[in-house]
């Protein structure tokens, strides 16, 4: 744990140098906690967290999984120099708007970490519904160009910022790869300084929406879906991916026989 905040906090260091060469001008503060406390905090049920599976913001047996992937993740990433991940899948179901909030979670316990976990599956949002908060905020006005970026986020504790909609929206594709998003991105990325954001995606082989996204993440992290997605998929999915992005790596999701912790929970 301790190596991976330094490796976080050296990260940063060298974000904060990178800017100061580009700006000709000292970075911006390490954190820009001012930034995180305008927005509006929420504060999700344990209960409803549970019943919809996210297990991971009081730590414990269930989360060990999540918590390895988040140590994999985070350890990848930083390694690149990388911040924004797409959770993506072939087809629909496989556990991807589950596996990013427990992962969001996940990250969020550990305090110097600051994460972003944004909805991107405009024509079916979910991420909402599933913690149980955000019937008053559309992320999508922000990507369009007609709703101010702090309005729409919110934030859980100190450190997890959540960009959730309310409702589908009608031209996702357009929307994900219009002239916005990606000043959208890089205004969140100044503002909040996170060191991971995790984007929720929709099924890749269903639209062009995830596609149309891909150039504005560093890398995605596919979900196979246990006895459900095909080897076909699997090899279809990495070889669209590998043309847009990179793949940090597979996990296999929903398995009904997993692996015991052997008592080391908790
Ligand atoms: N590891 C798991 N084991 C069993 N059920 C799971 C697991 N992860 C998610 N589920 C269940 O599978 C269903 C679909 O999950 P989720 O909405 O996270 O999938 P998704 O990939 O985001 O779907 P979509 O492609 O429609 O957005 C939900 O009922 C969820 O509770
Ligand atoms: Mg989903």
């Amino acid at each position: 744990m301790e190596r991976i905040q330094s490796a976080i906090a050296k990260a940063r260091a060298e974000r904060a140098r990178r800017a100061s060469d580009v700006d000709g001008a000292p970075a911006v503060s390490a954190t820009n906690a001012d930034a995180w406390t305008t927005l509006t905090e929420v504060v999700p049920d344990p209960d409803h967290l549970r019943r919809n599976r996210i297990v991971t913001p009081d730590g414990g047996e269930a989360a060990i999984p999540f918590d390895l992937l988040r140590t994999r993740l985070l350890r990848a990433m930083i390694g690149h120099g990388w911040r924004r991940v797409a959770i993506v899948s072939p087809d629909a179901g496989s556990g991807k708007t589950t596996l990013c909030a427990n992962l969001a979670y996940s990250l969020a316990r550990q305090t110097d970490t600051r994460t972003v976990i944004a909805e991107m599956d405009m024509r079916r949002p979910a991420l909402g519904a599933m913690l149980g908060v955000g019937s008053n905020v559309q992320f999508a006005e922000v990507l369009k160009g007609d709703g101010a970026l702090t309005d729409h986020l919110l934030r859980h504790g100190t450190n997890l910022c959540l960009a959730l909609n309310h409702a589908p929206v009608s031209n996702p594709s357009e929307l994900l790869q219009g002239p916005n998003a990606p000043r959208v991105l890089d205004r969140m990325e100044k503002l909040l300084e996170p060191d991971i954001m995790l984007f929720d995606m929709p099924p890749l082989l269903r639209s062009d929406d995830t596609l149309a996204f891909l150039d504005k993440v560093d890398c995605a992290l596919l979900i196979a879906e246990a006895e459900v997605t095909t080897r076909q998929q699997i090899d279809l999915c990495e070889q669209e991916l590998a043309r847009h992005s990179t793949v940090l790596g597979i996990v296999l999701n929903k398995l009904r026989h997993p692996a015991p912790a052997h008592g080391y929970g908790s």
